[in-house]
């Protein structure tokens, strides 16, 4: 059978994993799907670096992937947003499929790579971009059509779920744990894309433009990351039955937008609660299907490789390639939810903060507990709006308050 080319962008983790699955698994995939492929070449930047592929692969420049005529298929994991986007567009424009895991390049160039590839009838496959191994794009894409989807919410992050995680069951620091993370080469050297929120921001923003059928940019989504939630918050919010996630929360009420990424409690019994260490999970919510949840590992060379390569087998067998339905891309999402919200201060100071949430009408809606050290108390306020919190919490500047917003109580 003939052999489709295929070249690499980058090989690093990622595209040493993808050669990796495909000699291993080039059989199977040969007997089950009827396809096989052939690396003509592979992207790299350093010629002298030692890695497990043929070195007559390699070579430095991208011309020798891109304008490859028996290279059909780009398989694209350089990182960052340039000249990922690019080499991508000018491959489609060019005829090419291209599949990728850059979430970065493809948010922030959404609707350029999109045209690019519906303008030349090219394929364009992304499953790695969100969760690696866990097929949520193709869900949205292909198993939920049906539906009108209301809500997205996931843990999309897992360097930042190992951090909370460990805050929560050991409380431990979050300096503490992100060195930790850091020697294990789970967090990065640089890890703010990822304790900002903005590696979450990237993926919320596809993940809301598929559910909701309208382009949500990746400056329209509320980011705020885990840097600033202390261990005695996370366990005060324990006391309350909350367990705390840094949560991408995508959500479509009558057709207006909201979509955030911020550390969230969620009720211990939620299903995302128990969603722990590095792995990723999105609750969806449809109006035909009704609650569901995505798991797995959302990181790793070898499950980001399972989902490039089931890309690769799908844009091979494509009789016509797929792109999503987008129709409009949404200008303004909604900043002013409503939600409840825990609020910590110390103790002493908890009177003069309810105050202020009293005087914009935001309610109390527990008790006050206090800390394990005696110094802390918190409690929850009744749903209330994002705005009035804001007022109430510009009331009290300077004192040292944990708010965290929580989703899913009801009360
Ligand atoms: N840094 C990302 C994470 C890798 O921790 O989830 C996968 O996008």
């Amino acid at each position: 059978m003939e052999k489709i080319g295929i070249g690499f962008l980058g090989c690093g983790n990622i595209g040493c994993g993808v050669y990796r699955l495909l000699e291993t698994q080039a059989g199977e995939i040969d007997k089950n799907e009827g396809v096989s492929f052939e690396v003509r070449k592979i992207l790299v930047h350093s010629l002298d670096k030692k890695r497990p592929v043929p070195q007559e692969l390699l070579t430095s420049c991208a011309s020798d992937v891109l304008d490859d005529p028996e290279i059909s298929i780009i398989m694209e994991f350089m990182n960052g947003e340039e000249p990922a986007a690019s080499y991508m567009k000018y491959a489609l424009e060019n005829g090419k499929t291209v599949v990728t895991a850059n979430k970065m390049a493809l948010a922030t160039h959404w609707s350029e790579i999109l045209n690019a590839a519906r303008a030349h009838a090219g394929g364009l496959y992304y499953e790695a971009s969100v969760c690696g191994a866990v097929p949520i794009i193709r869900a949205l894409t292909n198993s939920l059509q049906a539906n009108r989807i209301t809500s997205v919410m996931g843990i999309i992050n897992g360097t930042t779920n190992y951090i909370l995680s460990r805050m929560s069951t050991e409380g431990t620091s979050y300096a503490e744990v992100l060195s930790d993370a850091q020697k294990m080469g789970l967090a990065e050297p640089d890890p703010t894309a990822d304790v900002e929120g903005h590696d979450a921001a990237y993926k919320l923003s596809i993940l809301s433009t598929l559910a909701f059928h309208r382009h949500v940019p990746v400056e329209q989504v509320y980011t705020e990351g885990i840097t600033a939630v202390s261990p005695e918050d996370v366990q005060l919010g324990q006391a309350f039955g909350l367990t705390i996630k840094l949560l991408g929360i995508a959500k479509n009420t009558n057709g207006k937008i909201q979509a955030r990424v911020h550390p969230t409690f969620v009720p211990r019994n939620h299903p995302l609660a128990s969603v722990n260490d590095a792995f990723n999970a999105v609750y969806v919510n449809g109006h035909a299907c009704g609650e569901m949840m995505f798991y797995g590992r959302g990181a790793g060379d070898m499950p980001t490789a399972s989902a490039l390569v089931s890309d690769l087998i799908q844009a091979a067998k494509a009789k016509r390639h797929e792109l999503p339905a987008v129709q409009d891309e949404v200008k303004q999402t909604d900043k002013n939810w409503q939600s409840v919200y825990f609020v910590a201060a110390k103790k002493e100071q908890v009177p003069r903060v309810m105050e202020a949430l009293r005087s914009e009408n935001v309610g109390i809606a527990t008790e006050v507990k206090t800390g394990t050290n005696n110094e802390r108390a918190a409690f929850l306020t009744t749903h209330a709006s994002e705005a009035a919190m804001q007022r109430a919490l510009g009331c009290v500047k300077g004192l040292d308050i944990g708010m965290i917003r929580v989703e899913n109580m009801e009360n």
